[in-house]
């Protein structure tokens, strides 16, 4: 075991980090009155506030579910932390360096898993962006990013990166700074070779994804060579740090602005968000190879809180695929607080090809010419002749339900 942190170490952290800031980062907090703030409880299901934050006291409590107790609690319970290690979180943001009671120093082998594991993530975003930057072999990598229409600087602000081709660079780089096979297994970044782990990533432009605090726990990977006989985008697997059903790529950028306009904008892919981004639609989230489920509806719920004029948007290409992925996020719609509206890109193009032909301006036009739900499921034939499959019945059932309301709404 570690050492026991300090305690008057753990009284500076608590006093250093206020607890709205740190609530704030999981969930929009609104006035409550009497110098109190209030949100959607972030540890059970709600459609109206019950979570209380009390900035002067340094505490939060739920009068639904009872949960309570100060920011170390807080981030223990959401994060999954151990005691420990929020607080060495907490004091590496606020710059306080922690005194162990035995033994000094917290040696890092010694850590929790989870700090671990994102540790070895942080570095191997890192050396993946310095083979983009530097790395002779990383020129068909920016190559592919030049001809999306991502600069330098837009590479910069994703992150993006390259895994060299050959079997073990990031491995025998990761050994190199203390990690065991198994943390290199455990992480997704290695994984069994013939003769011991291997990299998992090779030759593939890499984006690192976040979770909603900002670590990076996985990587999006697109594939670069004709040689490689993987599928185009290969994803981390599940992992103690990486649950892909939870993974929103973008989130960590535009949580802020999703809650303060309280809107989200889903679009497909790695390179959609990012163009959407630099397009001025900061609010762009992708889902991570998988379809848009209940556990995404949950993180942008605390985000969105259940605001009347809370809207989720949809963006689809024109092409059967897009119209494939359109039912498969309604299937989910019911669970939406917030309205549904779809945009649909001209010419079957993604965000990504539409800045590409028409500008940021057309980005930014695409989000605004959106059409609500229950507006585009009665104008779509989609009600008409999707009657085969599960999801189209289920459609039918939603835009059914979304007319009704919606003439309901218009009688008053
Ligand atoms: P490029 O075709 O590379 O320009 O990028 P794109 O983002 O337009 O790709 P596409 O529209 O084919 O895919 C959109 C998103 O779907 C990607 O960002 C991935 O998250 C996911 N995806 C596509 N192909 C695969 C695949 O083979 N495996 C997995 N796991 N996900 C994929
Ligand atoms: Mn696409």
């Amino acid at each position: 075991m570690a050492g026991r942190i300090n305690d008057d170490d753990v009284k500076a952290v608590r006093d250093a980090v206020p607890i709205d800031a740190v609530v704030s980062e999981y969930l929009q907090l609104r006035n409550a009155g009497g110098g109190n703030l209030k949100g959607l409880c972030p540890f059970h299901d709600e459609k109206s506030p019950s979570f209380q934050v009390s900035p002067s006291k340094g505490l939060f409590h739920c009068f639904g579910c009872q949960e309570g107790g100060d920011t170390i609690a807080f981030v223990m319970k959401i994060d999954h932390l151990t005691f420990s290690e929020t607080v060495e979180r907490l004091a590496a943001t606020a710059g306080i360096t922690l005194r162990y009671e035995e033994g000094g120093y917290n040696p890092s082998h010694q850590r929790g898993e989870r700090i671990r594991l994102v540790e070895a993530h942080k570095i191997a975003a890192q050396f993946y962006i310095e083979q983009l930057e530097n790395g002779p072999e990383a020129e068909t990598g920016r190559k592919f990013l030049a001809e999306r229409g991502f600069d330098q600087a837009a590479a910069q602000h994703f992150s993006v990166g390259y895994s060299p081709q050959g079997w073990d660079h990031l491995t025998r780089f990761l050994r190199g700074k203390g990690f065991s096979d198994k943390e290199l297994i455990l992480s997704g970044l290695s994984q069994d070779g013939r003769r011991g782990p291997i990299d998992r990533f090779r030759g593939r432009l890499m984006w690192p994804i976040r979770d909603i605090s900002g670590d990076v726990v996985g990587f999006g990977a697109r594939k670069l060579y004709e040689s490689d006989n993987g599928p185009k985008y290969l994803n981390t697997p599940e992992t103690g740090i990486y649950k892909k059903s939870q993974m929103l790529y973008g989130i960590d950028l535009a949580k802020k602005e999703i809650a303060k306009t309280s809107r989200a904008v889903v679009v497909e892919g790695y390179t959609d968000v990012m163009a959407c981004h630099l397009a001025g639609v900061t609010t762009a989230i992708a889902t991570c190879g998988t379809a848009f489920g209940g556990d995404h509806i949950k993180i942008l719920r605390r985000l969105l809180m259940d605001n009347a004029t809370a809207e989720v948007i949809f963006t689809f290409d024109g092409d059967a695929a897009g119209q494939k992925a359109a039912l498969r996020a309604f299937e989910d719609d019911q669970k939406f607080a917030a309205e549904t509206s779809i945009a649909i890109t001209p010419g079957g193009m993604d965000p990504c090809e539409l800045r590409l032909a028409e500008g940021d301006d057309a980005v930014e036009k695409l989000v605004e010419t959106r059409t609500p739900l229950f507006e585009f499921a009665i104008r779509h034939s989609v009600m008409r002749h999707n009657l085969e499959t599960p999801a189209g019945r289920r459609l039918q059932v939603v835009a059914h339900h979304a007319v009704a309301d919606r003439e309901l709404e218009e009688r008053g």
